[in-house]
């Protein structure tokens, strides 16, 4: 399985990263969204950061974009690399769709923070070719690419999308289909910690992220990192991890909601524990 074509499901933050990297690497991507605009749009985010790279000796960006085609309906490809919202109906009805429509032999993958890899396989007739394939943001910088294997998925499967991580030069590591997998059950407790932290007056936001840069190493904060995702993510994800692990301990923080409540979701609002102009 070389994966010479990639159909990227969703031009958003990590969608339009993925068809990055993935053009980056040589290959021919379709660029799906049925959002009006969102091509377009993830296609501009794209030239920026490969303006970035190129400023950096990355290659040409136009070379790079060229590769890429948006296109308004799903296509037949060798690999589906899926990163629309994150709803468990929406994706189970793209995994339908795609699996009508792509070849038997394709691959169907989702970049998932939080949804059962698992049910995704199970709506489609090629359970054995579904996995999980989660980047992290921003994609084109961060090496890490968690490959999450649902019950079903065959070893193949995890093999192939293991390599293709590789040579996108991202760094595989693979988890099986838990709640929140491992990424997100380590990191959205922290973040949620650091929120209950900000609830209860323990500290300033700039303090608590100021103590987990310089304490800890991490490039940002979590109150930071936090409004980076988008805190209705955070949201959604410390439910998956509550609804599915059933202890108290994951129910988000009650400020995050509230936050969510007043459209304060970060960067993407302009506002969340943060002001972006
Ligand atoms: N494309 C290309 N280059 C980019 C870029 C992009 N989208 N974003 C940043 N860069 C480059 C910058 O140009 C800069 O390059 P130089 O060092 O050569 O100047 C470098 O990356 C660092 O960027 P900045 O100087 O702007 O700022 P920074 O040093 O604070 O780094 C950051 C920014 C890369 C975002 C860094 O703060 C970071 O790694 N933060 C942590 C992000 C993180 O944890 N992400 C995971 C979120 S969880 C997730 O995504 C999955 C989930 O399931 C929720």
């Amino acid at each position: 399985m070389d994966f010479e074509h990639v159909l990227v499901a969703g031009a958003g933050q990590m969608g339009a990263g993925i068809a990055q990297v993935v053009a980056a690497s040589g290959r021919r991507v379709s660029l799906y969204d049925a959002a009006p605009g969102a091509t377009e749009r993830g296609r501009a985010a794209m030239r920026k950061s490969l303006e970035k790279l190129a400023e950096k000796g990355g290659g040409d960006p136009d070379e790079v974009l060229a590769r890429v085609t948006a296109v308004d309906e799903l296509v037949q490809a060798d690999l589906l690399i899926e990163a629309v919202i994150e709803d468990a109906a929406v994706k189970e009805e793209l995994f339908r769709r795609a699996d009508e429509l792509l070849p038997d032999g394709a691959v169907l993958a989702s970049n998932t923070s939080s949804i059962p890899i698992t049910s995704l396989a199970a709506v489609t007739a090629r359970p054995d070719r579904v996995i999980g394939m989660h980047f992290f943001n921003p994609v084109p910088v961060l090496k890490l690419v968690e490959v999450i294997r649902a019950v079903q998925t065959s070893d193949e499967t995890a093999a192939a999308i293991t390599a293709l991580a590789e040579q996108l030069g991202k760094v595989p590591a693979q988890a099986n289909d838990f709640p929140g997998f491992v990424s997100n059950r380590i990191l959205m407790p922290f973040i949620n910690e650091a929120a209950y932290a900000l609830m209860e007056g323990v500290a300033e936001p700039e303090a608590i992220d100021t103590i987990a840069k310089l304490g800890f190493a991490h490039p940002m904060g979590p109150l930071a990192l936090a409004d980076l995702i988008g805190l209705d993510t955070c949201v959604a994800i410390m439910e998956v991890l509550h609804d599915g692990l059933g202890n108290p301990k994951y129910a988000p923080c009650p400020l995050l909601r509230q936050y969510v409540q007043a459209g304060r979701l970060g960067r993407k609002s302009g506002r969340g524990f943060y002001p972006y102009t």
